[in-house]
């Protein structure tokens, strides 16, 4: 029997699927860990913690079958910055994609307004490019020891076989990609005070990029190049071709979009990156989705979380603005702030319980706006895809048919699927998915829902600009 092993290195935890080449999900196991935040807008992880919690997944899903694994695949959170030197040792904790420190980086390299000509992309602060020039600013005795520059899931992919190694779909959201020649930037590196010689050897998702080692007890086992989380997630809910899309509902929320060919139609209001299928694909992201959803419950409320169902979906007038950590698309705005709006004395807990849900949805509408894109279908994956009442909601704010897969772990999925092509299980990651993703309809698109819900779009879309004004 052959075994193939999906690992989802996220922010709140690594998880990791066993599966068998149908894709059936024969074990699972997850390694929380912590967020460290420094600083107000600071998000920095311990790339050890990363690497302690993927060991012990790896010993805990092959137990008693070790020689059977013969393929891994990691779906990695995008665009943290691991520095190494010269020993191949950990410079400085690794700056996340949702850090918010790089407002002045950011403005600098939007200002050059070259950015979408080398990458396809302007800057967020997020990406790994404005992380460069901060720490070349700010910590200029770290950055003359950096020897290589890599992303969280190409430094855990490092450690296990030993290969310097990205794969297209990942390295996009670093912004030194040529995102539309599948090609390092040498204008880029420059820009950032760096060399193409300090980055990964680029592969495609699906490739085999090296054996595992043999410390790690999994003989026959071979890593393939993986794929960002995202992308991965796209591979796991078989979001693959024109016309189709996931949106993830974790710590961030991404609405995602496959193309055929690498498409800027919607200029840069959207992120235009390499696909782990080998094409392309347009994706907007939002910085808290289930994250607030966890705030909210847990951290402010000491409560669990209720998923009853609502039959009035569209007419809540409170409304949350769920930018915690700033927010990304479409507002590319670091200083964004939380907010509940329309309180009165007769609003409930269930309201504004509700309205998380809903600002969560509505942002994401605002990333499909930006775009200038439409949308009649969605696979939800995610942890917050489990929620009856995020369907939806989603649904009603969004207007389109809501699907599931067996599992909500897309990202591990996909990184399963893409180690059982680089073995040739399947002849193409199409194959792969095509053969073991099963979707089906959750909520079915209701115009009447969605009529309410775009009265309250109309009245959300205008909240961010009056608060930003405010200066808070
Ligand atoms: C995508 C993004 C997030 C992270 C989360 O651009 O920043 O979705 O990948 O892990």
């Amino acid at each position: 029997m052959n075994y193939y092993i999906g690992i989802d290195l996220g922010t709140s935890s690594c998880k990791g699927i066993l599966t068998n080449r149908e894709g059936t999900v024969l074990a699972e196991h997850s390694v929380s860990y912590n967020v460290s935040y420094p600083a107000p807008g600071y998000s920095e992880q311990n790339p050890e913690d990363w690497y302690n919690a993927a060991v012990e997944i790896l010993e805990v899903l092959s137990e008693g079958r070790k020689e059977d694994v013969k393929g891994i695949g990691i779906a990695g959170q995008m665009h943290g910055l691991v520095m190494l030197d010269e020993n191949d040792d950990v410079i400085r904790p690794a700056i996340l994609w949702n850090d918010g420190r790089t407002e002045k980086e950011t403005a600098y390299l939007n200002s050059l307004g070259c950015l979408p000509t080398y990458t396809g992309n302007i800057a967020f602060a997020g990406f790994t490019a404005p992380k460069i020039l901060w720490v070349k600013e700010n910590e200029p005795e770290n950055f003359a020891l950096a020897k290589k520059i890599c992303l969280p899931k190409d430094y855990l992919a490092y450690k296990l076989t030993g290969v310097f190694s990205s794969d297209y779909s990942d390295a996009s959201g670093m912004l030194l990609l040529d995102v539309a020649n599948k090609c390092w930037s040498k204008e880029m590196c420059d820009i950032c005070g760096i060399t193409v010689d300090m980055l990964p050897r680029l592969y495609e998702s699906y490739e085999a990029t090296g054996k595992v080692k043999a410390e790690y007890g999994l003989p026959n086992a071979i890593l393939c190049a993986g794929a960002g989380d995202n992308a991965a997630a796209a591979i796991g809910t078989a979001t693959l071709r024109d016309g189709d899309c996931s949106i993830s509902l974790g710590t961030s929320g991404t609405v995602f979009l496959p193309c055929d060919k690498f498409n800027t139609t919607c200029g840069t209001a959207l992120h235009n990156f390499a696909h782990s299928t080998g094409k392309f694909h347009l994706m907007g992201c939002i910085l808290s989705a289930a994250s607030c959803n966890k705030w909210w419950v847990r951290d402010i409320l000491d409560t669990k979380y209720n998923d009853d169902p609502r039959d009035d979906l569209g007419q809540n007038r409170v409304f949350f603005l769920p930018y915690l950590t700033g927010e990304r698309c479409p507002h590319n705005d670091v200083n964004a702030k939380g907010a509940f709006v329309g309180l009165t004395i007769n609003t409930t807990q269930a309201d504004m319980s509700l309205a998380v849900l809903e600002g969560v949805a509505y942002a994401l509408r605002d990333c499909v706006e930006a775009g200038g894109v439409k949308i009649d279908k969605a696979v939800l994956c995610g942890g917050g895809a489990i929620s009856p009442l995020w369907q939806g909601i989603m649904s009603g704010i969004l207007g389109a048919d809501i699907y599931l897969t067996e599992t909500e772990q897309g990202p591990s999925m996909g990184g399963a699927l893409l180690a059982m092509t680089a073995c040739g299980e399947y002849e193409s990651v199409y194959a792969a998915a095509d053969a073991t993703v099963r979707k089906t309809l959750a909520v079915q698109a209701d115009p009447v829902r969605t009529a309410a819900y775009n009265e309250g779009y109309a009245i959300y879309k205008k909240l961010y600009p009056a608060l930003r004004d405010t200066g808070l």
